[in-house]
């Protein structure tokens, strides 16, 4: 499924992976590069601590000089000798910490050599010369030629420190710099992270939950017997939009047979009717006609039977009436079948002759002032038929009450007794087979029978001939 769901999750995955590596990737370099700068920031200081303890070691060896030869005490010669002795260690390290700064470093050994240079060359030969004999050293002199050297060597140092000072503060605006770079890398990632999760939650929300919600929603109606719910296919993606796809032909194909399932449904009927209609066309014109007129020639053969044959005669006359009654069977048997009163007269004649038959008092009001298809009319007449049978045959009822009316273009059928209650379709096959037939015209059929309290039938059956 191309450009479906699983390239979207992963594309969108890729994504946020991607810009949360890139913030952490900055994070860390930021935080390295602090590393580093925080490294050199104290071997800044470092410098300068070196830098002044050398300087300090050379203002010794000047003073303690300087003591000696003004007042010839010997005592003044320990720090002299101790600076001398700490020098070259003080120097070298000096010089190794400022390595790979060339000017710094050319600075250092130029310190270096000039405190050399001062000890070896000027300090010891003097000092020397001092010991074997104070009146040969002009100490006025040596003192001040002293100070200038070591301030030479001061100023060195001065430069030294100076420049250190200006590289320990850019270093310190870097780092500080650096903290600011990783702070906002920080809160960059994470906040665009937080972004990206949302606007793919949001995404998700939109693509997946909300279709899948709104395709839940429609097949719940469609379960409800709703089967024109459809889901609009428009905002589909990938997989989603084959569900939707599927959803809307499955719910056009259940539509569809639905349609099939009614119509073939109504076809049944309407044939079954029709050979009921033949049935009871044959046996009214065939048999019926057949019986009325053998009835009639027993009749006459009955009038010209011999004279003094009394016991001819009545059996004549006992065969004739069980022809009649006979008749009557049948006559009955084919309004089950299919009432002729009703295709000839309507609803009003026909109701009216289920009434005047029924064993139990039945009140009648009809108010049909057209005559509805005849589908419609012969369902109206077998919810009756039903209806008047059931409250002879279970009600134990006292009396029935029946309206056939048409309201809004429905004829709206009710049945109602005094009966016991407690009917149920399903049990019989006489309300079931009124649902089926009232179904099939699109109509209702509600029964209503609350144990003890009678039982009622509501029929609404559509007029309108579709
Ligand atoms: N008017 C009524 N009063 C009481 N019970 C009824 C009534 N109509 C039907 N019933 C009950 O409901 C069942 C189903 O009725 P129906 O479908 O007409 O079947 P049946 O073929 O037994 O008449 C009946 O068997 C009967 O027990
Ligand atoms: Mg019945």
């Amino acid at each position: 499924m191309r450009g479906g769901l699983t390239r979207r999750v992963l594309v969108a995955s890729g994504l946020l992976a991607m810009i949360i590596g890139t913030g952490f990737a900055v994070l860390l370099s930021s935080v390295s590069d602090l590393d580093d700068l925080q490294r050199r920031a104290r071997q800044s200081e470092e410098v300068l601590v070196a830098a002044n303890r050398l300087q300090r070691i050379i203002i010794d060896a000047e003073t303690g000089q300087r003591g000696f030869l003004l007042t010839g005490l010997t005592g003044y010669l320990q720090p002299w000798d101790a600076a001398r002795a700490a020098f070259p260690a003080g120097a070298a390290s000096l010089r190794s910490l400022v390595a790979g700064n060339a000017e710094q470093e050319a600075r250092a050994l130029r310190i270096e050599r000039a405190g050399v240079s001062y000890l070896r060359d000027y300090s010891v030969p003097l000092v020397t010369a001092a010991r074997r004999d104070r009146t040969s050293v002009d100490a006025a002199a040596a003192t001040r030629e002293g100070k200038r050297r070591v301030d030479v060597i001061r100023a060195e140092f001065d430069r030294l420190l100076a420049v250190q000072r200006t590289l320990a503060a850019e270093r310190q605006r870097r780092s500080d710099d650096a903290d600011g770079r990783a702070a906002a890398a920080a809160v960059v990632g994470l906040g665009g992270s937080i972004v990206l999760v949302a606007l793919f939650a949001a995404h998700l929300a939109r693509t997946i939950a909300h279709p899948v919600r709104r395709v839940a929603a429609m097949a719940g109606r469609l379960a409800d017997g709703d089967l024109g719910a459809r889901v609009q296919e428009r905002h589909g993606v990938g997989e989603i939009a084959a569900l939707q796809r599927g959803f809307n032909t499955m719910a056009t194909a259940l539509e569809e047979n639905r349609r099939e399932l009614a119509a073939s449904r109504a076809r049944i009927v309407a044939a079954a009717d029709r050979e009921r209609r033949r049935i009871e066309r044959d046996l009214h014109d065939g048999i019926q006609q057949r019986l009325v007129s053998l009835v009639l020639e027993l009749h006459a053969v009955e009038a010209v039977a011999p004279p003094g044959t009394p016991e001819l005669r009545a059996q004549l006359a006992d065969v004739a009436q069980g022809l009649t009654e006979a008749v009557d069977e049948l006559r009955e048997l084919s309004r089950g079948i299919h009432p002729a009163i009703l295709s000839e007269g309507g609803l009003g004649p026909a109701l009216k002759a289920l009434a005047r038959r029924s064993p139990v008092p039945v009140e009648l009001d009809v108010d049909v002032p057209s005559r509805p298809p005849e589908r419609v009319e012969v369902a109206a007449y077998f919810v009756v038929s039903e209806a008047l049978a059931n409250a002879v045959k279970h009600a134990r009822a006292s009396a029935v009450w029946v309206t056939a009316l048409v309201r809004d273009g429905r004829l709206l059928v009710s049945v109602r007794d005094d009966g016991v209650g407690g009917a149920t379709a399903g049990q019989g096959s006489g309300l079931i087979g009124l649902k089926d037939r009232v179904h099939t015209l699109n109509g209702a059929l509600d029964v209503t029978s609350p144990p003890g309290r009678g039982t009622t039938l509501e029929a609404d059956l559509p007029t309108a001939d579709r």
